[in-house]
């Protein structure tokens, strides 16, 4: 057998999360798991955005919640198997020099792009706000986002269908600075990940904590179970003796990632036949997540005692990161007439 060619690629991968704490299930599959994979074929920077996080804090509570969500972030991306030795992780605001691109950025991007953006005007909905009362701040988020990619020259950025109007802008903008002030940026692509979407417990919407229809990947068995059993199922299936229908049933649908062919099959049959409890199939369910979540909870529990591991390997990837971010804005400085 040949050796297994390393997968070489030029390219640099960017993204980022704004630091929510815990991560859930939805989070995993939807982003996470796939940049546990693109650590192979490609040179990959892994950002905590708090900055962004203030654009949309409001309460004193959302400000204390920062420094611990930043901290449970990290653990997850850590256990989940994000590798500081492959990878580049860190905190965005400890690189100054994203503020100093955002500002200069700022001078190439047009007030009308930010405020089409349906991101912005869904956020101003969700707070209650209008167009004119929000901060400015959360006018320029795209910006921010664009700086924190281009800051360290990066070209693939796997995001999900969510972000390709940031996406979008952020090209947007590459081409107006590099046409304005010279070839400087790479014009950054989005890279879709294909991901099974994630449907909360309430069975409606896709998973999110906002909605407290998640489960979260280091929960303990127990929380994981008695969460798995308030889920809905069939909303058809409204006693025992009533066949289920598998293919609209949240927990089948969470069955298919964890459960084994042969498994699915028994389920289907059971289901369909009425010979199979929506409680017994939750229980099942619950026991493969967990023996799936195991390791990584394991991994995590290590870790959450060497705290200061963790801020190391952070300020290392700070220390990394800030190195291109100041080749960057020197050349920016550059080609834009300061000195
Ligand atoms: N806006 C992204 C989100 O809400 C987070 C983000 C910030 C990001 N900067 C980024 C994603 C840079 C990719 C690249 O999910
Ligand atoms: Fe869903 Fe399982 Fe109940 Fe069928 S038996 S409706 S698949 S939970």
């Amino acid at each position: 057998m040949p050796n297994k060619e390393p997968i070489s690629s030029s390219g640099t991968i960017l993204s980022g999360m704004r630091p929510t704490g815990q991560l859930h299930l939805g989070n995993y599959f939807g982003a996470l798991q796939n940049w546990v994979d693109l650590q192979d074929s490609y040179k990959c920077i892994y950002t905590i955005v708090d900055i962004h996080a203030l654009t949309t804090i409001e309460t004193p509570e959302d400000i204390a919640n920062i420094r611990p969500n930043i901290y449970e972030m990290a653990l997850d991306w850590l256990a989940a198997g994000i590798d500081p030795n492959l990878s580049t992780i860190f905190i965005q605001s400890h690189i100054p020099e994203v503020m100093t691109l955002n500002t200069l950025l700022s001078m190439v991007t047009p007030l009308g792009w930010l405020m089409r953006v349906p991101t912005f005007k869904e956020k101003v909905r969700q707070m209650e706000h209008t167009e004119e009362s929000v901060n400015y701040g959360l006018v320029g988020y795209p910006i921010l986002q664009t700086a924190d990619i281009i800051l360290y020259k990066a070209d693939t950025v796997p995001v999900g269908q969510d972000q390709l109007p940031h996406l979008e802008l952020a090209r947007e903008i590459v081409r107006r600075f590099n046409s304005r002030f010279g070839e400087t940026f790479p014009e950054p692509q989005a890279k879709l990940t294909k991901v099974p979407l994630i449907v909360g417990l309430d069975g409606q919407q896709k998973m999110s904590k906002s909605l407290d229809n998640h489960i979260d990947l280091a929960s303990t068995e127990e929380v994981t179970t008695k969460r798995i059993l308030t889920a809905f199922t069939d909303p058809q299936r409204t006693t025992r003796d009533t066949p289920g229908r598998p293919n609209v049933c949240n927990v089948y649908s969470l069955h298919n990632i964890f459960t084994n062919e042969s498994d699915l099959t028994t389920i289907n049959q059971e289901c369909t036949s009425a010979n199979r409890g929506c409680v017994d199939c939750k229980r099942q369910l619950a026991q493969n997540l967990n023996s799936y979540l195991g390791p990584m909870r394991e991994r995590r529990n290590d870790l959450s005692k060497r705290p200061d591991d963790i801020k190391d390997i952070l300020s290392e990837g700070a220390k990394t990161a800030r190195q291109l971010a100041q080749a960057t804005i020197e050349e920016v400085y550059d080609k834009m007439g300061l000195s």
